[in-house]
């Protein structure tokens, strides 16, 4: 069955750019994206893997380790990483694991046979310290993905976690949020002394807890 939400990540071994990793133990208590690219050495994945390596502060701010995958071998990686820092401006700063024999890809169902039956679509899972799938996204070869995207819903994901709260349509940091509708009014006040808003009993706004 394909992985879901809530799913224990699956653990493997694997090579990367930057020798070989226990991946559970390479997270350790880091947050984790692990993202796939269908191939080295082609347009969209050279603009996602340079992007990237431009966001790793950012990541790293959240407490949040990078890791890319495709089914290419290390040495093919590293020779592309040298066409990734000259057309992006960036070099890669984040491992990438080799996976020509899919043992990884195939673990966590990163390849679509109706898209195409060797080489990876675009996946991308958030995995939490205690290693449990907390996103999925699935995008075709051809889209490149918005990793700014991917950052804000970590930081989504962190604020839950956090302070019992959820984040409306189109939030940014910084926007009220809402409480979630497991919290009752009762516990709500204790969480929330400053007060909030009630739109409808199940739509209650409160500015962002920092
Ligand atoms: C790309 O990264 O540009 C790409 C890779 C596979 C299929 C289509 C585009």
């Amino acid at each position: 069955m394909a992985l879901q939400l809530g799913d224990i990540a699956p653990d493997f071994t694997a090579e990367t750019t930057e020798g070989p990793i226990s991946f559970h133990q390479w997270i350790g208590d880091s947050w984790a994206v692990l993202f796939s690219h269908p191939k080295d050495f082609t347009p969209v994945c050279t603009t996602e893997l340079g992007e990237t390596a431009r966001l790793k502060p950012e990541f790293d701010k959240r407490n949040v380790k990078i890791i890319g995958l495709s089914v290419d071998p290390a040495d093919s990686h590293r020779a592309w990483a040298g066409d990734i820092k000259e057309t992006q401006g960036y070099a890669l700063n984040f491992p990438v694991i080799a996976d020509p024999d899919r043992t990884v890809a195939n673990l966590y169902g990163m390849i679509h046979p109706k898209a195409d039956d060797t080489l990876t679509v675009r996946s991308v899972f958030v995995i939490s310290p205690d290693k449990k799938i907390r996103l999925i996204l699935t995008y075709p070869a051809s889209a490149g993905r918005n990793f700014a995207e991917i950052l804000r819903v970590i930081d989504s994901l962190q604020l839950t976690d956090k302070y019992k709260v959820a984040t409306p349509v189109n939030w940014k940091p910084g926007d009220d949020v809402i409480i979630v509708p497991s919290i009752p009014d009762d516990e709500a006040k204790k969480l929330f002394p400053q007060g909030w808003k009630t739109l409808k009993p199940y739509l209650r706004v409160v500015k962002q807890p920092r």
